[in-house]
């Protein structure tokens, strides 16, 4: 019989009890035997320039006042940014450091009291004086002309193929277009959140973060600690999205409280705190040439991409990622440049790169294929690579044809009519949309430590996150399966940085690097019962391929054995092993990809130009699926996020002040239930050995990538109307609309 626990069962989240019954502790949860004192954020109110003064006086009497840290009473730091020679994740991320401002909502001061109320009420009564200097916010009109040293995931600035200029200029059919996106905001459920507790020795943080022990040595380099003596636990994430990959402004805060108060202190964002005080999605320009024959064969291929960048803070989004691997060519141009700007920090969001990227490639796509009088499926059909035009490496698996044309037949591609704007329902224009879906797959160095218990429990310890996406769910089933476990014999121990060093989550890397690690252990471990087996002489000469783990025993050649009775035997009470994994040859030398189709059906009212999307279908291809379940919630959720970008994400800038003026959920439009369609998802089930041991691949953000331009593309097939600045609001599309 099947394991329920297998690999690829649907099995319901193990957490999910703990989560709907609140025993699922996260960040700004934890429980002392003294309440912690509370503090608030307070926000500069310019975007540049110094603070000139600052007086705490009325503050630090106001009722329930524990502290009011300002610059010139926090505790000693690096300044923000050093050492200069590391990443983002791991540089000081002071506050509170010294009078410069580096943009607006900046903290400048941390109000600790007793209750929120009194802290919130208190930051009131502070009166600061700033010196402000000329800001640069703005995208419009400015050219972004730096080169950034890399990309995120270390993808080089520009990439050449070729000569671009030539053979675009050769190609009888052009096009140049240049499509923008918004500012867009993660928006996590659970704000940035962390408690910090100083014991005089030892500095205890709870976090929300996605990657712990780069965490520990940001915390540490910018309190000058010795790393040893700070522990970060974060065992519960209310998503992330890549806006709690590292450390941010409150958990700095509440280790600079709980240094001068010696006393637990928890710093909660204020939702309207995270719009600016956690990081965003810089908005994006995005230049796009096409050629290509006349019978629809691309030639030429260009993508420039225009990005804000903050100062200090060195984050570049791949924008180009897709123009750089979706489709043939010989001759290709990809280029980012940045602009630095005053700016709140853009920083990593859902699918970084391939999300914003494939909505204006797979809309640029769309258009050459109309221009070329081909359907858009038969067009990106025809332009399929035979290896990564960006890299020149082979592919470890493609299955982006066999995706879309799959996509195609079940979602009735051939029913649709040919010419856009040209099916009305009444009042309805119906349309018809397709994108490719792309999104790198990686694996990260990664360990795990387990213990088999002679109770014949199983535990696994690793500083994992489970940032909503299933972890505990994926690694029990692996463990149960490796093992022949039931799954309410395994403790999966994660998000705390005393267990070993793991890729942590984010990039769609950690199911398959915690996976991958934590297989070797078992492997490891089954290797260890077998050896016992033999040291206590009860199995004489069986091969170790003859052995079966299964329900709790060893079944080998004629004997069975159960794991309580060997481990019992062996006199250690338990028995444990590490696994670990590293990417090897096979990430190196192949381009590695999971890959997907989407197809959407959206209906345009034509008096009014709003947008419903009606269906939502998507087929992909991600190698062996861990849990199908959860798997398919993932995708769910980024054809949502899709959606979402195409149709409704947008924070708007007032570029006098450098603000964002649409700082919660009310006005920061995201789709509701009603908002969205039937979705189906299928999957093409296809183990990649190169990939990792589990033959898995990236799946977090892979369905985000494509959803938005298929909804867009289905908008131009319903109206003939081609929005190229997102999001596809009413007024853009209203006045073009056929009669
Ligand atoms: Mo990823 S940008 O950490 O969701």
């Amino acid at each position: 019989m099947t394991n329920p626990a297998s690999i690829g069962q649907p099995m319901d989240r193990v957490d999910g009890p703990l989560k709907v019954t609140g025993g699922a502790t996260y960040a700004a949860e934890h429980t002392f035997d003294q309440q912690p004192l509370v503090g608030w954020i307070v926000e500069a109110t310019i975007p540049a320039g110094r603070i000139k003064h600052v007086d705490t006086d009325a503050a630090e009497k106001s009722a329930g006042v524990a502290a009011v840290l300002t610059h010139h009473n926090a505790a000693d730091q690096r300044a923000f940014g050093e050492p200069a020679d590391e990443g983002r994740f791991t540089q000081s991320r002071a506050m509170l450091f010294d009078e410069r401002i580096r943009y607006h909502g900046f903290p400048v001061a941390l109000v600790i009291a007793d209750t929120l109320a009194n802290a919130r009420y208190a930051a009131r009564l502070i009166e600061i004086s700033y010196e402000p200097e000329d800001a640069a916010v703005t995208m419009v009109g400015v050219e972004a002309d730096e080169v950034p040293d890399e990309l995120d995931g270390g993808m080089e600035a520009d990439v050449f193929k070729g000569d671009f200029e030539q053979a675009y200029n050769n190609a009888e059919m052009t096009l140049d277009v240049t499509y923008t996106t918004p500012h867009q905001a993660a928006a996590a459920m659970e704000p940035h959140a962390a408690i910090a507790d100083f014991d005089g020795d030892q500095l205890v943080v709870y976090m929300s973060v996605q990657l712990i022990a780069p965490s520990v040595k940001a915390l540490a380099n910018t309190l000058k600690f010795d790393p040893d003596k700070i522990r970060v636990l974060s065992p519960y994430i209310g998503g992330g999205f890549g806006s709690k990959l590292g450390v941010h402004n409150e958990t700095v805060l509440a280790c600079l409280g709980a240094l001068h108060l010696k006393r637990p202190v928890k710093v909660v964002q204020h939702r309207r705190h995270v719009f600016h005080n956690a990081p965003h999605r810089g908005s994006s320009v995005q230049r796009i040439q096409l050629g290509a024959s006349r019978d629809g064969k691309l030639q030429a291929i260009g993508h420039e991409s225009f990005m804000p960048m903050a100062k200090g803070y060195d984050f570049a989004e791949p924008t180009g990622a897709s123009a750089r691997t979706t489709y043939q060519t010989d001759a290709l141009k990809s280029t980012h440049r940045v602009r630095s700007v005053d700016m709140p920090l853009a920083d990593s969001c859902r699918a970084p790169g391939h999300a914003i990227g494939s909505l204006a490639f797979e809309s640029a796509i769309d258009e050459m294929a109309y221009k070329c009088g081909q359907d858009p499926l038969a067009f990106r059909l025809a332009n399929m690579p035979d290896k990564d035009p960006g890299t020149g490496q082979p592919f470890a698996s493609h299955d982006l044809a066999e995706c879309l044309r799959e996509g195609a037949e079940k979602f009735g591609w051939q029913s649709r009519e040919q010419q856009p704007g040209k099916r009305p329902e009444g009042r309805q224009l119906i349309g018809y949309g397709v994108a490719s879906t792309i999104r790198v797959n990686m694996l990260v160095p990664s360990k795990t430590r387990i213990r088999l218990s002679a109770d014949g429990t199983l535990t696994a310890w690793a500083d994992m996150t489970d940032i909503g996406t299933g972890t505990y769910t994926i690694l029990t089933q692996i463990a149960a399966e490796a093992m022949g476990l039931p799954a309410q014999k395994i403790n999966i121990e994660l998000g705390d940085s005393r267990y070993p060093k793991s890729s942590g989550s984010g990039g769609s890397f950690g199911a398959a690097s915690s996976g991958s690690a934590l297989q070797d252990a078992c492997e490891n471990m089954r290797a260890r019962l077998l050896e016992l087996a033999r040291e206590q002489g009860v199995t004489g000469d069986e091969p170790a391929d003859n052995a079966r783990f299964e329900n709790g025993q060893l079944i080998w050649g004629s004997k069975t054995l159960s794991l309580t009775g060997l481990i019992e035997k062996s006199g250690e009470g338990y028995l444990e092993t590490e696994g670990k994994v590293e990417p090897g040859e096979d990430h190196e030398n192949y381009s590695q990809h999971s890959y997907g189709a989407q197809f959407a059906e959206v209906h345009v009212d034509r008096d009014t130009g709003e947008v419903r999307v009606k269906r939502l279908l998507g087929v992909f291809s991600a190698g062996r699926i861990l849990n199908h379940k959860t798997a398919r919630s993932q995708l769910l959720g980024g054809m949502v996020w899709g959606l979402s970008y195409a149709l409704l994400e947008e924070l708007m800038l007032d570029d006098r002040y450098g603000t964002f003026m649409n700082r919660d959920l009310a006005e920061y439009h995201l789709p509701v239930n009603r908002d969205m369609p039937a979705v189906e998802i299928h999957f093409r089930e296809k183990p990649d050995p190169r990939s990792n041991r589990l033959g898995s691949k990236g799946i977090g953000e892979l369905s985000i990538c494509g959803a938005g331009a298929a909804i867009a593309n289905a908008v131009y097939h319903a109206t003939g109307v081609r929005v190229r600045d997102f999001p596809i609001t009413l007024d853009k599309i209203l006045e073009q609309l056929p009669e």
